[in-house]
């Protein structure tokens, strides 16, 4: 029998959204308005026009609370670090079809390590870049702006990418999560859910909320 779980709405806040200075009341902030999962994104200055963070602040974050950890590696050597993230607490690593790796492998070795395995396209990459790995992951991530900021405008020209990657799942009777990231909040999040995502990644239309919890209960009642 095939997991349904791409049927549950998830609202991931993103950390990037947060204030640093007080990282721990942030993440308790985040849980306690409702996050189901916490979206943690690597940026290593090289895939991507900035630099965040890394293994040492995920495993503060893992050591803190038992939140969903939802961690997004825009990293040109996911390979590489890969091992880093399993031990810092990740319960899902995403990876770039764009990075330099070998995408298939890099997947096989984030689930024999005992996490569920994302696969990302930017904009510009079309589904057909995932087309070959959709049977080896738990989650595609379509972003929804150009990776490397949180702030950005939500790219609707994404969303028949998304209706597309929600049909072929249906055509080929797969159950991976549709992941969308990226100027998210509840009005965009309506249009990401029609298409056919259910993890919601939503930084600062969360974290910078005037209400923190409303933010979150209406990206997921979107
Ligand atoms: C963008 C990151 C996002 C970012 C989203 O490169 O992958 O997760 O935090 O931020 P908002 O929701 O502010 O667009
Ligand atoms: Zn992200």
């Amino acid at each position: 029998m095939i997991a349904k779980q791409f049927q549950d709405r998830v609202v991931a806040p993103s950390l990037l959204a947060a204030d640093f200075s007080r990282l721990r009341e942030e993440v308790t902030r985040a849980i306690h308005s409702g996050a189901d999962w916490l979206h943690l994104d690597v940026m290593d200055g090289h895939f991507v026009d900035n630099i965040s963070f890394g293994p040492a602040v995920i495993q503060a974050v893992h050591e803190t609370n038992d939140v969903f950890l939802d961690v997004h590696l825009m990293i040109s050597r996911p390979d590489h670090y890969l091992p880093r993230f399993v031990a810092a607490g990740a319960d899902l690593i995403t990876v770039h079809v764009e990075a330099e790796h070998e995408v298939g492998e890099t997947l096989r070795r984030i689930r024999e390590a005992g996490c569920q395995a994302g696969l990302a396209l930017n904009p510009a990459t079309p589904l057909e870049a995932a087309l070959p790995y959709l049977g080896e992951i738990d989650l595609l991530l379509c972003m929804t702006v150009v990776p490397g900021f949180g702030g950005q405008a939500f790219m609707s020209e994404m969303l028949p990418k998304i209706e597309a990657a929600a049909a072929e799942r249906a055509r080929r009777g797969l159950g991976f999560h549709i992941e969308v990231d990226g100027g998210i909040d509840a009005g965009t999040a309506a249009l990401c859910a029609k298409a056919g995502a259910n993890v919601l990644v939503a930084g600062s239309s969360t974290f910078r909320a005037a209400d923190m919890a409303e933010a979150v209960r209406a990206i997921r009642e979107a």
